[in-house]
């Protein structure tokens, strides 16, 4: 991070003068601080909410989100929820969309932010320590869509628990040699949900006295397509599972055109469970974990409004309840 002397620099004062106008004192000249605030943001040194250029008091009548991947289900609900919550109270939605590292880091940015939204829903995104400095030092209210957090207002669900009542099922229904299909972790997104249901899985085959195999641990992205092709290479070892836990519904998809290909039916050859609910997840009669996202969207917006409204008022933690869907992808063995 850029520090005072290179602000100075820039603004052409002396630190000291620089450390005065950022700590907000008085003695220094309004176009000076002007001066000093513009560089200190240029070079994305945190400033204090109440010097950022702002016109106080008016709002932009704007939501901002930031949201990877618009392309996947859960992504286009959670925005759908938003956008429909949003529309209804009379605001805007301005998307904040990003496929690469570089950019996640653009788009947490406070000068990228500053002045262009009343709120920021952040979905899906554990943010890191430096963007939440960044994102709360905004002073604007800010919600988590699918994390849970202390630090602002979140809404999400238990991915642990229905992990665990999807995998118990499983295993009631007789199941002991199971895989699972994880979604991996990349360093861009640091996506919690991964682990969490994985971690799910595991704690039900301990309670179970199941000793877990690694061997049928096979990793893909949250998509139908990497999963397909993860399972095609997994499908070509001798012994196989009876069932297979994927980690969201469209892992499952891919994962059953890959059994179809080789002539494998579901369930009598493999049991194959998902996660989410995917409006698919129907038509195909899958048993899964149902999370209603688009809720979870309505809700981010109903507590990043309320908090514009009264901002004296506390920050929601809300964790919302899933539910298995039973339908016919799972065989009952014994
Ligand atoms: N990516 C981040 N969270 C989720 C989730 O809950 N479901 C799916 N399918 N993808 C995600």
């Amino acid at each position: 991070m850029s520090g005072i002397v290179e602000i100075a620099k820039r603004s052409g004062v002396s630190p000291a003068t620089v450390s005065r106008a950022l700590r907000g004192m008085h003695h220094v000249n309004e176009r000076t601080r002007k001066k000093i605030v513009e560089a200190a943001q240029a070079l994305d040194y945190p400033i204090r909410p109440d010097l950022l250029p702002r016109n106080k008091g008016t709002r932009t009548n704007t939501i901002g989100v930031i949201a990877p991947f618009l392309s996947r289900w859960y992504f286009s609900q959670a925005l759908a929820g938003v956008e429909q919550a949003l529309r209804e109270a009379g605001m805007d939605l301005l998307l904040y969309n990003f496929a690469q590292v570089d950019a996640r880091q653009r788009v947490f940015q406070q000068k990228n932010l500053v002045g262009k939204v009343d709120g920021l829903i952040v979905i899906s995104l554990p943010p890191t320590e430096k963007e939440f400095e960044q994102i709360l030092g905004l002073g604007i209210p800010v919600a988590l869509l699918g994390v849970p957090d202390s630090r602002c207002s979140c809404v999400s669900i238990d991915d642990i628990q229905g992990a665990e009542v999807i995998t118990q099922h499983l295993v009631g229904m007789g199941h002991t040699e199971i895989a699972i299909m994880v979604g991996q972790n990349t360093y861009a997104y640091n996506f919690e949900v991964a682990n969490q249901r994985r971690q799910g899985f595991l704690n039900v085959l301990e309670r179970n006295g199941i000793k877990f195999n690694p061997a049928y641990e096979i990793s893909a992205d949250f998509d139908s397509h990497t999963s397909e092709l993860a399972m095609d290479e997994f499908l070509s070892r001798k012994k196989l599972p009876t069932a297979i836990f994927c980690e969201c519904d469209e892992m499952a998809f891919g994962v059953i055109k890959s059994l179809r290909k080789k002539g494998l039916r579901i369930p009598e050859d493999m049991s194959v469970v998902g996660y989410d609910n995917h409006d698919f997840a129907e038509i195909i009669g899958l048993t899964t974990i149902s999370q209603p996202v688009q809720f979870l969207g309505q809700l981010a917006a109903s507590q990043i409004m309320a908090k514009i409204e009264k901002p004296a008022s506390n920050t929601s933690q809300m964790r919302v309840p899933t539910s298995m869907i039973i339908r016919n992808s799972v065989k009952t063995l014994t």
